[in-house]
């Protein structure tokens, strides 16, 4: 059989790779409802019934979208359950995630998580092109530092090697040493064989690691709006009205908060725990969606949630992800050079925690 081909020119193909695709049909039919049951299933204890109908069809669309556009999600965490369950095709933390990336065989990558994330994607697997849902999801704590500060801090601080933690802009990781996320944190800053380190931008999580290590921590003052809002009273209030209650907190948290914890670990750290412990009761001191997510797969324990939302992880919903796939938005695209010298602070981390 002779296959003929459509395309005089490469650029010409590209263009049509990239080219809108028309809106899907979004009606909650019979015959979908029935095709969506399955998935209905696994998640009817965090998805109502009247969410149902409006999610199955965008959840039908993305995943036949995924396959036209050669496209695969990358869902954060803290993806809102119908997100993470439904259409995310790998699940994790930021570290995670980054690894995913770097294995990725798809055309395209969505990312289903905020902008440093989408950057880290693009450090890690140049050649595809990445997709973030919302433009605007960022993080306060990639807002705290810009390359200058850096730039400033290291000539306060001459010869202390910086890490970053993975929460900050490309322009910033082509400043540092070295990256380090929330579950590798100790290692990396360890590995460094200095006396003293600088960590950025997160002061709590900081505060942290100089618990763990006996390396001397400098920290800057960015904070995540999210966790900083957990208090201590908070949790105390809690634990006397649920006794046996577990508390495990991510280590971007107050450290009185930490304090009191019975586990402090990254997103998929805590999950781990609860997976691995199966606490009748549990708090997740961390963005309210997780709790949710992992309630999916640990049935059998019950979460107290302490309900902080992050506004920027909430800016992706299933309509967003569907438009980046009809409309291919929002690239994210790094200047070179700085991917070039921001891409070797993030596989330093990478090749050391392999
Ligand atoms: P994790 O790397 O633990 O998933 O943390 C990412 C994050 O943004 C937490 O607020
Ligand atoms: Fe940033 Fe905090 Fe949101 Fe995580 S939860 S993305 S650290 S603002």
């Amino acid at each position: 059989m002779e296959t003929l081909e459509l395309y005089t020119s490469p650029d010409q193909r590209e263009r049509h790779r990239l080219a809108p695709l028309a809106k899907p049909n979004l009606d909650f039919t019979p015959e979908l409802e029935a095709e969506m049951r399955p998935l209905y299933e696994k998640v009817k204890n965090v998805v109502t019934p009247m969410e149902w109908p409006h999610y199955a069809p965008l959840i039908k669309a993305i995943n036949d979208l995924k396959k036209q556009r050669n496209a695969v999600i990358l869902a954060h965490n803290y993806m809102t359950p119908e997100i993470f369950h439904c259409v995310g095709d790998f699940q994790g933390d930021s570290l995670q995630l980054a690894r995913e990336a770097a294995n990725v065989e798809a055309e395209v990558i969505i990312q289903a998580g905020v902008h440093f994330m989408a950057e880290t994607s693009k450090l890690m697997n140049p050649d595809k092109t990445i997709l973030i849902p919302d433009l605007e999801a960022g993080c306060s704590l990639a807002a705290s530092i810009t390359a200058d500060d850096v730039k400033r801090l290291r000539a306060a601080y001459p010869g202390v090697p910086v890490v970053t933690y993975v929460n900050t802009s490309a322009a910033v990781k082509a400043e540092c040493d070295i990256c380090c996320t929330s579950s590798n944190a100790v290692k990396v800053v360890e590995s460094l064989g200095a006396p003293r380190v600088l960590l950025i931008p997160d002061e709590y999580l900081a505060k942290y690691v100089a618990t763990q290590t006996d390396v001397e921590i400098i920290a800057w003052k960015g904070r995540c709006e999210v966790h900083e809002r957990f208090t201590a009273e908070e949790i105390e209030t809690m634990r006397e009205a649920e006794p046996g209650l577990k508390v495990i907190a991510h280590p971007e948290c107050p450290p009185e908060v930490i304090d009191i914890a019975d586990f402090t670990g990254s997103t998929s750290g805590m999950i781990n725990w609860v997976k691995d412990n199966h606490p009748e009761k549990v708090m997740l001191v961390t963005e309210c969606s997780m709790s949710s997510n992992v309630a999916v797969e640990v049935p059998d324990t019950q979460f107290i949630r302490p309900c902080n939302l992050c506004p920027h992880m909430k800016r992706i919903s299933l309509e967003k992800i569907l438009d980046a796939l009809l409309y291919m938005q929002h690239e994210v695209t790094i200047d070179p050079e700085v991917a070039e010298r921001a891409r070797r602070s993030v596989e330093r981390m990478v090749n050391l925690t392999n």
